[in-house]
């Protein structure tokens, strides 16, 4: 059943390159809940739900904002653009949605304005630096296509430690000065250095006044969530973990450099968190019937033809966060057993499987074949990965539009073939089915 009221905690995580449909199972699932949670990633995630005519698009606030009385927690695994934050709840406040549940981790680490500009510098570089090169390593060192929020540059500030921002500081003026102070001097030796054109250089007094403004309209959200969450557990509350961005783009598990920065499976809860991992007992792997992609990096089974277009337009498959139209192929099971054993997945939800209606032949990538050796096992590392042939298994299409469908039963005999050889390869069950974008549109398998 979509929710198990005995379970305490669940998290919902991506097992391919993101926008898996993570945000609207969130929703259908937030009602049941008494906080939902976001982990890692930032504003460069792009969360869908739609309610109805209205398409909300949430990057920072999680998803179960949208169900009154639900805590919405923004952990200390996040990197959080305050400015973003503010804008984006101006947004729902403006459509009428209640965002009084939001807390926000004193922990957090704060996107910077020099974090933006040197994101997009590194994009630049790396773009210009690479160009074309025949060598094949254009694969492994060309620029990763970032959504350019400043995720990579704050992360590395997090872990280089003494001018990192935390949400805390930007209530503590003075010390929040002297690390802006701090990292604008690096800063600014770097763009300088580099001779980057018509740089101006970062005014350290004038970002952290800033700051400290988007501080103070926080002020009222900033807490310190570990506590909560694990009070809320105690209590015998029950928790939902939003996964952003997702397992193949994890930094230590992804098809790494072309990853994001933060350990986007399951992995991430308990880091990102406070909360052990022993305590997240279901964990629903979302999967989308076909393969998506945006920005750079290996994909095997991606196509560039005609079926690739239909399903980007009935998928609406451009994105979220950037509006860049997402690179499509077919579904890479060998890649999504792989996310499921290393999220430890309970379960899979397969998304958008309507869009696959009227393909004629649906193909499933069952193996990788290297250097004429056929193997199952996934290769989490660009360069390796740039070089697997996708093995291809056929299955037949079905014609009928499923949209409709809101029982297993319902759904055309080849439909239901394609989802038993999904469940069968990656040996976890798919207990829903998502059949439109609308919190109406899923089938709960067994009904
Ligand atoms: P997320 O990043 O994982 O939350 O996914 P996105 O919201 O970025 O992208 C998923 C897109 O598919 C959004 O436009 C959703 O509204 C839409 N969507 C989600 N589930 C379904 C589904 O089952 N069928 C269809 N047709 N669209 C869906
Ligand atoms: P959701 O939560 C799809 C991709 C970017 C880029 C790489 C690194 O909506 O599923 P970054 O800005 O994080 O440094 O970019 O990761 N990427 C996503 N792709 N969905 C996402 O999030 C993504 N978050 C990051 O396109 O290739
Ligand atoms: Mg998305």
């Amino acid at each position: 059943m979509l929710d198990q009221a005995n379970v305490p905690a669940t998290a919902v995580v991506g097992l391919q390159w993101g926008d898996e449909g993570k945000g609207k199972l969130v929703d259908c699932l937030a009602g049941a809940h008494d906080a939902v949670v976001r982990y890692n990633g930032g504003a460069n995630a792009g969360h869908s739900v739609v309610v109805g005519e209205t398409r909300y698009a949430l990057h920072l606030v999680p998803s179960g904002i949208l169900h009154p009385g639900v805590r919405a927690v923004i952990g200390n695994g996040v990197v959080v653009d305050p400015g973003r934050l503010g804008e984006e709840l101006d947004g729902l406040i403006e459509r009428g949605v209640d965002v009084s549940g939001l807390a926000l981790s004193s922990r957090a680490h704060v996107v910077m304005p020099y974090h933006k500009a040197e994101d997009e510098l590194r994009e630049a570089l790396l773009t210009r630096r690479v160009g074309g090169d025949a060598s094949g390593a254009r694969a492994v060192v060309g620029s990763i296509g970032t959504t350019k929020r400043g995720i990579g540059p704050a992360y590395a500030e997090k872990v280089t430690r003494s001018s990192a921002v935390r949400v805390g500081d930007l209530l503590r003026p003075e010390l929040l000065r002297e690390k802006v102070e701090l990292a604008c001097a690096v800063k600014n030796a770097f763009f300088t250095a580099l001779g980057v054109e018509g740089f101006e250089p970062f005014d350290a007094g004038a970002i952290a006044e800033e700051a400290a403004a988007h501080g103070e309209r926080l002020r009222h959200t900033v807490t310190d969530t570990t506590e909560l969450l694990l009070d809320l557990l105690d209590d015998g509350r029950r928790v939902l973990f939003e996964g952003a961005n997702a397992t193949m783009l994890d930094v230590d598990h992804g098809t790494f450099p072309f990853v994001t920065s933060s350990n986007a499976s399951a992995l991430g809860i308990g880091p990102g968190t406070g909360v052990p991992p022993q305590r997240v007992t279901r964990i629903i792997g979302v999967v989308k019937a076909y393969s998506t992609r945006v920005g750079g990096g290996p994909m095997p089974t991606e196509l560039d033809d005609a079926v690739a277009e239909g399903i980007r337009e009935r998928g609406r498959e451009f994105g979220t966060t950037t509006g860049r139209p997402r690179r499509v192929g077919w579904l890479d099971l060998v890649a999504v057993r792989y996310a499921a054993r290393v999220c430890g997945a309970t379960e899979l939800n397969l998304t958008l499987l309507d869009v696959l209606s009227g393909v004629e032949t649906l193909r499933l990538c069952t193996g990788y074949r290297v250097e004429g050796a056929v193997s199952g096992r996934f290769v989490p590392d660009a360069f390796d990965l740039d070089r697997v042939e996708p093995v291809l298994e056929d299955l037949s299409g079905f014609g009928e539009d499923i949209s409709g469908c809101r029982a297993w039963g319902e759904l055309p005999a080849a439909a239901r073939a394609y989802v038993e050889r999904v469940e069968a390869y990656v040996g976890v069950p798919v207990a829903s089915i998502g059949v439109g974008p609308d919190r109406s549109q899923i089938i709960e398998r067994g009904r």
